[in-house]
């Protein structure tokens, strides 16, 4: 019923042509109603009364009647098929617009086979009852009702003994109704189950394949299509059940109307022609018998798909901006974590973070490591407010997450995302994603930073080229190389990079720290920037290094301090560097380790007090040693 509530607005906003749509089906049925009248009169009037006259222009009208209602009956079958589809075109879009407004829980819990279905099978459900039923429906039962007067008018007797079965078809109907829902419900959840299974094999074939687990998909689909196979045999077990009832019943009616009617003609209480029109009438309440089924059917097909899109509909959008949002133009970068605890699963000891707190500057760069599932992703989805925090806040430039804009926040913070996904489209299109109205020639500075634009340059049609979603036809440090570009073309006051330099070796995420410190350094702008890495030479530069461990800060500071707390960090750094044991910081500085050898994110105190030690490596770059003091970028 609050899922019919739901869509009763749709259906209001096109009444008036449901409404012309009605009145165009009334005049359908009385020109139904018409053609047997005529024949009962060719009966009275040109076989009994013989005037044989009046055949041909009885029979011209029939043949007139015919065809007008067949035009109109076209005319509002076409109208309702068209208002269908607009009523339809709205509600897809508010389900994919809710879809999008959707938080990162909602799409952790749901799988995008279900979703997909809601998107299709149901909503296709939907528009058939619209489309179809929302006629057929009111003309058989006006039909039924309208045929059972006109029969009335030539023989009452005749006419009740006629409606015999109503009663059956209507026990029948309602056992039908009752029994039919649950079934079309498994029918549902199957199609579901199906769409997921079949969107997770095709997405997923690489692995199958890799892993030689065809047999065992095809099982496994099997299996689902197995199970949808017997769903759709549920319901027609239903059918089956109560087909019969309702067959014997409307093929009783002509041997109902030969007996008695033929008996009440015999004794002379009804005329021939009487018989014969009522006889002619007969199929109008012979075929709304035999449609109660489908339209029972349609009924309960399109119920159980509106509760399906309505049950999503209906979930909460758990995040949004305030009612009343601060307002900001650009955000200034500065990041704060204020004893931050979150968990996914809101159980109790459940925590993915603990009492986080630290502060990123403008300008900054943070190194975020820690081993895996340790909660890095998780810390950075709470800087763009892809989930809310249980306890503690997260602060941008001063101002809680929940305070602003959801859109202002997340516009001037680029997330290069761990896992990447690429649309299909244009390589330049990707590139482009969060500025459409990009020049080229920022698209080719981002795929440049990126380290990108030499292997694009060299694909058959460079930009134009078509990328395939999840990126088909390119490697997965090239896919990761065009995420990383897409996150720079926005020219973001917050740069997070997830684990984006992963599938590169070390050269490249070189060049590519460079050309990115280079490229703010040239712009003047502050850009704080998170680095999510394992890598741990990819975050040795970083002004702040948190370490993570099951969700809590184990270790902060620079490379060095880490490096001379001979903790979790250091062990962890020489092991990566394929030595046993941890060295202090003096030791590091003597052997001409830490950031020497790696590229720039800013101009950090590790990499000053590489180039104090006027080790040669510090002298890698030039323009590393003209990077800005952490004082002059704050004053950018
Ligand atoms: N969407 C989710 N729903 C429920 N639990 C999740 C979800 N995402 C991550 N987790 C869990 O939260 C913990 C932290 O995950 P997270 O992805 O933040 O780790 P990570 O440090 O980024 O790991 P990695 O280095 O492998 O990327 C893990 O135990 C993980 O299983
Ligand atoms: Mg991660």
């Amino acid at each position: 019923m609050q899922a019919f509530k739901w869509l009763l607005p749709y259906i209001k906003r096109q009444k008036w042509r449901l409404i012309l749509g009605q009145i165009v089906n009334g005049l359908n049925i009385a020109l139904w109603i018409v053609r047997p009248i005529i024949a009962g009169l060719i009966v009275r009037d040109v076989v009994q009364g013989e005037q044989h006259h009046l055949l041909l222009p009885y029979l011209a009208l029939i043949a007139s009647v015919t065809l007008v209602r067949s035009v109109i009956r076209y005319a509002f079958i076409m109208l309702f098929e068209n208002t269908a589809q607009k009523i339809l075109f709205e509600l897809r879009r508010d389900v994919y617009n809710k879809l999008h407004n959707q938080n990162f829980r909602w799409f952790d819990k749901n799988r995008i086979g279900d979703t997909m279905s809601r998107m299709t099978g149901d909503l296709d459900a939907i528009r058939h009852f619209i489309a179809f039923d929302t006629y057929a429906i009111p003309e058989n039962v006006v039909l039924y009702f309208v045929a059972l007067v006109v029969m009335g008018t030539y023989s009452l007797p005749l006419t009740g003994i006629l409606m015999i079965t109503t009663p059956v078809v209507i026990w029948a109907a309602w056992r039908q109704a009752r029994e039919i829902r649950p079934a079309f419900h498994n029918v549902r959840d199957q199609f579901a189950n199906l769409n997921s299974t079949c969107s997770e094999n095709v997405g997923g074939n690489r692995v199958v394949k890799a892993f030689t687990k065809e047999a065992y998909e095809i099982e496994k689909f099997s299996k689902v299509n197995q199970a949808f196979y017997d769903a759709h045999m549920g319901v027609q077990k239903v059918n089956i059940k109560y087909w019969p009832i309702m067959n014997t019943c409307s093929a009783l009616l002509p041997w109902i109307l030969l007996l008695a009617g033929g008996l009440m003609v015999i004794g002379g209480h009804m005329e021939l022609y009487e018989m014969i029109t009522i006889g002619g009438l007969l199929w109008m309440i012979d075929n709304p018998t035999r449609m109660f089924t489908w339209s029972v059917n349609d009924i309960q097909n399109a119920g159980t798909s509106l509760d399906k899109v309505y049950e999503m509909m209906r979930q909460p959008i758990l995040i949004q901006s305030p009612e009343n949002p601060v307002r900001t133009e650009k955000l200034q970068g500065t990041v704060e974590f204020r004893n931050v605890d979150f968990s996914y699963s809101f159980e109790p000891g459940q925590a993915t973070l603990k009492n986080i707190s630290f502060r990123a500057e403008k300008g900054q760069t943070i190194g975020i490591v820690g081993e895996t599932g340790s909660g890095k992703t998780t810390l950075m989805a709470l800087i763009s407010r892809f989930y809310d925090t249980e306890k503690g806040e997260v602060l941008v430039d001063g101002i809680n997450v929940k305070d602003y804009n959801l859109s202002d926040l997340r516009r001037d913070i680029a997330y290069a995302m761990q896992d990447v996904f690429l649309y299909s489209d244009t390589v330049e299109g990707n590139i482009a994603f969060g500025v459409p109205d990009a020049s080229m020639d920022i698209v080719y500075e981002a795929a440049k930073i990126a380290d990108a634009h030499e292997f694009i340059s060299k694909m058959p049609e460079g930009y134009d080229t078509i990328v395939g979603e999840r990126g088909v036809g390119l490697s997965g440090g090239q896919k990761q190389r065009i995420s990383l570009a897409r996150a720079i073309a926005t020219e973001p006051s917050i740069l997070i990079l997830d684990d984006v330099t992963s599938a590169v070796d070390m050269e490249t995420e070189q060049r590519i720290q460079e050309a990115l410190a280079d490229k703010i350094l040239k712009s003047g702008t502050a850009r704080t920037t998170f680095i999510v890495a394992h890598r741990l030479s990819s975050v040795q530069d970083a002004d702040l290094i948190l370490v993570l461990e099951h969700g809590e800060i184990i270790e902060r500071g620079t490379h060095l301090e880490l490096m001379d707390k001979a903790g979790y960090y250091a062990s962890m750094y020489m092991e990566q560097r394929g030595s046993a044991a941890p060295r202090s910081n003096a030791e590091e500085a003597d052997a001409g380790f830490a950031s020497c050898s790696s590229g720039p994110w800013g101009n950090t105190p590790a990499k000053q007090a590489c180039a104090s030690t006027g080790h040669p490596a510090s002298k890698r770059s030039l323009r590393e040693g003209s990077a800005p003091s952490e004082k002059e970028k704050g004053a950018v």
